[in-house]
């Protein structure tokens, strides 16, 4: 059987914090094996054509931790930013970051801006970052943003216009770690998505594994409400 690729896959990058406790180690060190699980992924996925790569990586509610950890997970992005930026450039990757501005340092949003204009006619694959970034948050943000414009009737088609980005919505959503929940994730644009969770916690995710998830993606019939296809 031919293997169906996902053009858009969104993950729930979780288990951080787990695969460093089971090794004795503080939580940061997860996160910085995170970043490398992100790499790796992101250099794969261009490569089976996929074209665009949705991650979590700071909910709107990861600000109840410890003010260390959130400092910790604030200056690994910009650590990421600064060494990826090259590679990104040269692979024809497009950087985006969807979610909220406030409360996020300022030369980290500066940074942001930077790769986003450098990067914004890259066309194999965009990297869409989910960073201080809530399903809810997102779609209160479009309300507001249509509540100040003429539109007098809107329809699914028009209130899409007003979320972070006009990207497709995702056909495959991946969490690591087991947790079987979506912790404010994408609720708008998972309405149709397949659902894939795995044990493997995210530092430990590779290229191996993805191609697990698509196999097993591959495998599914979507039907988006309509009767099987015989
Ligand atoms: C995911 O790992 C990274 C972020 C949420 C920023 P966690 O830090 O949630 O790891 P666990 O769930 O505690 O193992
Ligand atoms: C979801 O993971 C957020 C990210 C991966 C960035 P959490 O670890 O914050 O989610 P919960 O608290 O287990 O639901
Ligand atoms: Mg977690």
């Amino acid at each position: 059987m031919e293997k169906i690729i996902p053009q858009h896959i969104a993950i729930i990058m979780d288990g951080n914090g787990r695969w460093a406790k089971k090794r004795g180690l503080a939580r940061s060190f997860g996160h910085v094996e995170g970043a490398k699980a992100l790499r790796r992924i992101m250099e794969y996925l261009p490569k089976i054509g996929v074209k665009y790569l949705t991650v979590y990586a700071f909910s709107t509610e990861n600000w109840n931790r410890s003010e260390e950890e959130v400092s910790t997970l604030m200056s690994l992005f910009l650590k990421y930013i600064k060494n990826e930026r090259k590679s990104m450039i040269k692979n024809g990757i497009r950087f985006y970051v969807s979610g909220r501005k406030n409360n996020v340092p300022q030369n980290l949003l500066s940074e942001i801006e930077k790769l986003q204009e450098e990067t914004k006619n890259n066309e194999k694959l965009t990297l869409n970052i989910a960073f201080n970034y809530g399903g809810r948050a997102e779609i209160i943000d479009a309300v507001n943003k249509i509540i100040e414009t003429d539109e007098k009737i809107i329809d699914e088609k028009i209130f899409s216009k007003y979320l972070y980005n006009s990207f497709p919505d995702p056909d495959l959503v991946i969490r690591t770690s087991g947790e079987c929940r979506i912790s404010n994730f994408l609720l708008w644009q998972i309405a149709y998505s397949e659902l894939y969770i795995t044990d493997i916690l995210w530092p430990d995710f590779d290229e191996k594994e993805i191609d697990k998830a698509i196999e097993n993606y591959s495998k599914r019939e979507r039907r988006f409400g309509g009767v099987r296809n015989v």
